[in-house]
């Protein structure tokens, strides 16, 4: 078994319904956005990128390599609206490989997981290529409430869900250490949404942190996460894995030079000894300058600012050129 298994994350796509406006702060059009990210895949994996899927011949090695499966990591939906899945369900059916998707914290759970599914689009809990078993964790599930019939479901007030921080509850947790020590694979490799250890300062959870410790801390099989929720793509170390976040169709943001970033898709390969590799792919384009942005948002990412407050700012500054 020396295969290498080759999966590109896609992750807050933030589908929008035709004329929605987005939730939140400036964001890109998310359609032109996942066009651009597609014909990039397309140009950089080949123009039949799939058409080898389950093939592991080693005839298909450097950059042409066929694909094993795409991966989005949640936030498929800006508001979590059915028309919005069916757009973002179509757009992920053109891909020709399998695909997989976890819900985020604008994803609404029911909706999510009845509007998704299409022949190759899927919402998986556990898939095991080769040498490895991925887990695709609901990193919201802490935060449905049980209702009478008995059903973890998502708060009564939608707005619960729009910012919250992850919480993966005492099930989800649970699920966890069952598919981690019940694999047969010799690797495990966690795709989540919300990512453990965040060091962005505005959404850095320290309960969710303390959750992910605790279970990583008796997991050893576990290799590394791949995550989203901050639109700033990054790597770095917790608990001894890599974290690797995905960018955003959104909006992106550089946080060590404060410049925006151009929407984008990570490239991962898992090594059939355990190791995993992935790198930044950004679709540089006019539309998605790599501009500077202010010492607002900076406050912002860094916990010192909220929304309401950026919000207000920008308002005040539009009003006083006005
Ligand atoms: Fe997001």
């Amino acid at each position: 078994m020396n295969d290498t298994i080759r999966i590109l994350q896609l992750s807050d796509t933030h589908f929008l319904e035709d004329g929605a406006e987005p939730e939140g702060a400036v964001a890109y059009n998310t359609d032109e956005a996942f066009d651009a990210v597609f014909r990039h895949i397309g140009e950089h994996y080949g123009e039949h990128y799939g058409e080898h899927y389950g093939e592991h011949d080693g005839e298909h090695d450097g950059e042409h390599d066929a694909l094993d499966m795409v991966v989005v990591t949640g936030d498929v939906a800006d508001h979590g609206r059915r028309p919005q899945y069916r757009k973002a369900a179509e757009a992920f059916s053109r891909f020709s490989v399998a695909v997989n998707v976890i819900p985020g914290n604008h994803d609404q759970d029911a909706v999510f997981t009845a509007s998704m599914a299409r022949p190759s689009v899927s919402t998986s809990r556990v898939i095991e290529v080769g040498a490895w078993a991925f887990l695709f964790v609901d990193s919201s599930a802490g935060n449905l409430v049980i209702d009478a019939a008995g059903r973890a479901v998502d708060p009564p007030e939608y707005a619960d869900r729009l910012h919250s921080d992850g919480s993966l509850g005492t099930a989800e947790a649970a699920w966890i250490r069952d598919m981690a020590s019940q694999a047969e694979a010799d690797h495990v490799f966690i795709w989540v949404h919300h990512q453990p250890g965040c060091p962005v300062g505005m959404l850095n959870a320290e309960a969710y942190n303390a959750e992910w410790a605790d279970l990583l801390g008796d997991l050893p099989t576990v290799r590394g996460v791949g995550a989203g929720h901050t639109h700033a793509p990054d790597t770095y170390e917790f608990m001894g894995r890599t974290v690797h976040v995905g960018p955003s169709l959104k909006n992106n943001f550089d946080l060590k030079k404060n410049t925006w970033l151009p929407p984008g898709y990570r490239a991962y390969t898992f090594g059939a000894d355990g190791t995993v590799q992935s790198q930044l792919q950004l679709v540089d384009d006019e539309r998605w300058p790599r501009r500077p942005f202010g010492s607002a948002m900076r406050a912002l990412f860094d916990g010192e600012l909220t929304f309401e407050e950026l919000r207000a700012i920008a308002e005040r500054k539009a009003s006083q050129r006005a």
